[in-house]
């Protein structure tokens, strides 16, 4: 196994900006030597005060003993030119998101460090294929992609281009390792792992949007609650800013040859067009400025717990209706599985959507009053759920649904009637993302489920949770989906079909 550096060698940042400033910190905390440098004036000097100061304070906070926080602070030098890097073991670069720059830093770079000295790019979107083409060496190159804030985040994606060493891997993957990281392996493809895949949790949500299946408030709050997210899609777009967000939907989508499956969203491009780039510019999905009133999430008011109540089979969201009544001393008789219905309120059907409409399902089944509850990470737990009621439904029955659903203690928002709803349609779509990397090679099953783990803090990988969901059914609400909109950006990934046809799960291995 190739191991990591030794902390007596010289880390080299170059680019001393958030994320360069981030990765020296870092690494000077790991016990390495660490050279700065920045082409703008004074940038090194001033990042290299900035980090001391951050040791200082975890020191202050017990995190780091005074003697440890100063020896990491005196470990760190700014430098101005590049000759001083000769003796660097690896050189970070965290330069502006260039490739002429990158390219010709690197370059720059091979006539003075020593033939065994290993190059890292910090770049969010730019191929290293591309950037190691500019070099005389470019197996020495990869991507060594933190994610903001650098000493925060645990993830880091190792990028091998196309002629990346296995060795310059996997000692990058070592030596992240090392630094108290959790490293995954990518291949160079556009977005790598985390930018590629959580485009469909913002596509998604603007799509349900733009289709007034809800508003952004209803649709974060069940994100939020239901889907166990820390933070739902508008909300966490606005935070990252509209701007960045939409650019890096656009490179991504750009990049793979304008791919149905990337398509940037009019809502989004109409928000940065107009200036409104989210809590940094004070307006975004939500208004941040002084005195605004933030909405609260569509919620059904109160009905009457239903007089029958039948809860069928022992899918995970029956055993779990079944639990609450009973805690809730609420009265119900359970039956046998009937397909996928969950439980008959009166005679309100009720289902966990397959991606097809209510009103689909209802004219499928030739039963009016049919109801689509969405997906919840946890059914025992959730306090809220989106729910879509068929045009053919009743009042009465619909109101006998939204009781049973009150009865159990959760609260309903209803949507209108868009397939999928908005927790399956997310994670649905994140796993067949997720899942067509896999297939491509780009990542292995185990990085892709850490990576959204850690990258952006999903509850659950994605796919962990299509295992979990059942991948038939979320073959089926892709293929639902794609039917709905007769777009190629539902087309089911071909490993989740393998699976499904070989009756194995996401994590088995590929070949099972
Ligand atoms: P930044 O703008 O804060 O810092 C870039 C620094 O590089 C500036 O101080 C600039 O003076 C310096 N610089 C530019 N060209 C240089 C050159 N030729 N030689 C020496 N110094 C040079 O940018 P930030 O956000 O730190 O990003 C840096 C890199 O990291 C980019 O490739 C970016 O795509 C990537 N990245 C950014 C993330 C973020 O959230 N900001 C996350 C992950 C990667």
């Amino acid at each position: 196994m190739t191991s990591a550096l030794f902390p007596q060698s010289v880390i080299a940042v170059i680019g001393a900006g958030a994320m360069g400033a981030g990765i020296a910190q870092v690494a000077a905390a790991a016990g390495h030597p660490v050279k700065l440098l920045d082409n703008r004036p004074q940038a090194a000097e001033r990042a290299v005060a900035g980090i001391r100061l951050q040791f200082a304070k975890l020191a202050e906070k017990g995190r780091l003993s005074a003697p440890a926080a100063a020896a990491a602070g005196e470990r760190l030098v700014a430098v101005e030119h590049l000759s001083d890097l000769a003796d660097a073991g690896l050189v970070v670069e965290a330069i502006v998101e260039s490739l002429e720059a990158k390219q010709k830093l690197f370059s720059d770079l091979e006539a003075i460090v020593a033939d065994d000295c290993i190059f890292g790019t910090n770049t969010s979107s730019i191929s290293v294929t591309a950037i190691g083409a500019a070099l005389k060496h470019p197996e020495r190159l990869a991507g060594l992609h933190f994610f903001n804030p650098a000493p925060l985040m645990a993830l880091v994606e190792i990028v091998s281009g196309l002629v990346t060493a296995r060795t310059t891997a996997q000692t990058l993957f070592a030596t992240a390792a090392a630094w108290g990281k959790t490293p995954v392996h990518a291949r160079s493809t556009p977005g790598f792992i985390v930018n590629r895949l959580a485009r469909p949790y913002y596509a998604e949500a603007m799509r349900v949007l733009s289709e007034g299946g809800a508003d952004p408030a209803t649709i974060d709050a069940c994100c939020r609650e239901a889907g166990g997210f820390r933070m739902g899609p508008f909300e966490l777009m606005d935070m990252i800013g509209h701007d960045v967000n939409f650019a890096v939907t656009r490179s991504v989508w750009t990049a793979f040859f304008y791919d149905q499956r990337f398509l940037p969203s009019l809502i989004q491009q109409e928000l940065v067009d107009a200036g409104f780039l989210g809590k940094k510019s004070g307006r975004g999905f939500y208004d941040y400025r002084e005195g605004a009133v933030r909405p609260s999430p569509r919620t059904e008011t109160l009905q009457a717990a239903p007089k029958t109540i039948v809860i069928h089979g022992e899918s995970c969201a029956a055993v779990a209706l079944a639990e609450r009544l009973q805690a809730r001393q609420v009265g119900f008789t359970r039956s046998a599985a009937r397909g996928d219905l969950v439980a008959m309120a009166g005679n309100a059907a009720v289902h966990v959507t397959d991606g097809r409409s209510a009103t689909r399902r209802a004219a499928e089944a030739g039963h009016a009053d049919t109801v689509a509850i969405d997906l919840a990470l946890d059914y025992r737990q959730t306090t809220r759920l989106a729910l879509s009621v068929a045009a053919q439904c009743s009042a009465a029955s619909a109101a006998q649904a939204i009781g049973l659903l009150q009865a159990a203690g959760i609260a309903v928002s209803r949507f209108d009637d868009v397939p999928g709803l908005a927790v399956m349609r997310s994670v649905a779509t994140l796993a067949n993302e997720a899942a067509d990397a896999v297939n491509q090679g780009v990542c292995d099953a185990q990085g892709a489920d850490s990576a959204m783990r850690l990258g952006v803090n999903y509850p659950c990988g994605p796919l962990a949770w299509a295992d979990a969901v059942g991948l038939a059914r979320i073959a089926a609400v892709l293929a639902n989906l794609g039917l709905a909109y007769g777009e190629d950006r539902y087309r089911v990934s071909p490993l989740i079909q393998h699976k499904v046809f070989a009756g194995k799960a996401l994590h088995d291995s590929k070949t099972s």
